[in-house]
């Protein structure tokens, strides 16, 4: 089993992360519940969201359970976890390895694992989800694939230089500093499926915000790339104020950075599996 990854590491990115990362619409979650329904009834003891961060793929699960356990490799981002205000009181947090996941075998109803599994050991990570799973219990694969941003109001011509201005920075200034595994979110987990047989994957799903200027930078702040770029040109300036700058040109003179938005929209992935029953 190959080592861990830790790009999350530092608490700065943590909060960073935290503050400005998308989250899954609820009715992804809704969607993954209902599939577990199908073979399986209530009680549902417990569900582990593996790869948690902050939490916010962990904490949509708690009306359904009884109890819901976020497991991260990274200690910095399980502080961030715990520390939230919004934690419902069946969730808990735990360091641990998804290749290795921090439960005793046959326990857990459901196991999910949002925009984290392309850094894991993937064989590892379902053989160890084998293990602590119950008869029927499922597995939900979920994540969202690359952002295009537009203008709120339908603008073609604004649409166009924007997204041109994102992809330049995205694959160019970025480029050298991305992990090869940004390919899967490229790809939108094209190379994932989950090995259980009748699994299935649902494109149904839609990621769509309209944010301020700010949090649009916010985001772009919180990319792994990012921070490789800023780790690697500490002295540089950083490249965002000419993105934002050049961004607000597009936008136009009547742009107040703190209140206009932009919309962003991805794609989602749900993949979807079950246990066996012996
Ligand atoms: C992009 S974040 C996803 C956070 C959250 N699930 C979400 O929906 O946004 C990926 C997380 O996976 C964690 N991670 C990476 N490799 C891991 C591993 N082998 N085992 C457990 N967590 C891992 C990272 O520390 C990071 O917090």
């Amino acid at each position: 089993m190959a080592a861990p990854i830790k790009l999350f590491e530092e608490a700065a990115h943590a909060s960073v992360y935290l503050k400005y990362r998308p989250r899954l619409p609820q009715k992804v979650f809704e969607r993954i519940v209902e599939y577990l329904k199908e073979k399986k009834s209530k009680p549902f003891k417990l569900a582990v969201d593996v790869g948690c961060g902050p939490g916010q793929s962990t904490r949509p699960l708690a009306p359904h359970f009884e109890k819901v356990i976020g497991v991260d490799v990274s200690d910095a981002q399980i502080e961030a976890a715990v520390k939230q205000t919004d934690n419902p009181p069946n969730v808990e947090y735990r360091t641990g390895q998804g290749e290795t996941i921090p439960v005793p075998d046959n326990s857990v109803s459901l196991v999910t694992c949002c925009q984290a599994v392309h850094w894991f050991d993937y064989a590892a990570f379902c053989k160890d989800v084998d293990r602590v799973l119950l008869p029927s219990g499922c597995l939900a694969v979920c994540a969202y694939g690359n952002f295009v941003p537009e203008t709120c109001e339908g603008d073609l011509t604004k649409d166009k230089k924007m997204q041109q201005l994102h992809w330049n920075f995205y694959k160019g200034l970025m480029g050298a500093y991305w992990d090869d595994r940004r390919r899967h979110i490229d790809n939108v987990y094209a190379e994932f499926s989950i090995p259980y047989e009748g699994s299935i994957r649902d494109d149904s799903f839609q990621l769509v915000q309209e944010i301020t200027v700010p949090s649009y930078i916010g985001y772009i702040s919180s990319w792994s790339s990012m921070r490789a770029f800023l780790r690697k040109n500490p002295d540089s300036p950083n490249p965002l104020i000419g993105f934002q700058e050049r961004l607000i040109e597009i936008l136009g003179a009547e742009t107040q950075t703190e209140q206009t938005k932009v919309r962003l929209k991805a794609p989602i992935v749900v993949l979807l599996g079950r246990k066996p029953p012996p």
